[in-house]
């Protein structure tokens, strides 16, 4: 069977090419943090409208955070996205936030 080695061949390089992939994906912070960037910058650093908050130290932007999930803080967008990370994950994102270039 001639087909056999060719689909070996392509299993394997995509395996390969998912290797580095992983390997990025490693930390599941930075993964949750990379959906802020789109629209608050790369580390908070948003330009344009919305608001930045790379200056902001870690028990603010634990607090703004947990607000936005319990609705005690006003938002547009904040609160729905909140709302969709527990506590420890919005603390950990905080944190992770918190330790970028400021
Ligand atoms: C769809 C765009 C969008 C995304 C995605 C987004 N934000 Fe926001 N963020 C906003 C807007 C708009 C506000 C202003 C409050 C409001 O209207 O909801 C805000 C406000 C904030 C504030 C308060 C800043 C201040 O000075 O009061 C923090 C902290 C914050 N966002 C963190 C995050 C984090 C962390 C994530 C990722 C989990 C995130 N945001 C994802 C749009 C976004």
């Amino acid at each position: 069977m001639r087909g056999i080695p060719a689909t070996l061949a392509v299993c394997l390089a995509f395996g390969l090419a998912l290797v580095p992939a992983a390997a990025k994906a490693a930390d599941p912070v930075a993964v949750m943090a990379d959906a802020c960037s789109g629209c608050h910058g790369t580390d908070g650093h948003s330009i344009g409208g919305m608001p930045a908050f790379s200056g902001k130290k870690q028990d603010e932007l634990t607090k703004a955070l947990r607000d936005f999930k319990s609705g005690a803080k006003e938002a547009t967008v904040m609160d729905r996205i909140a709302k969709g990370y527990s506590v420890e994950q919005l603390d950990a994102i905080a944190a992770y936030f918190a330790s970028r270039k400021k």
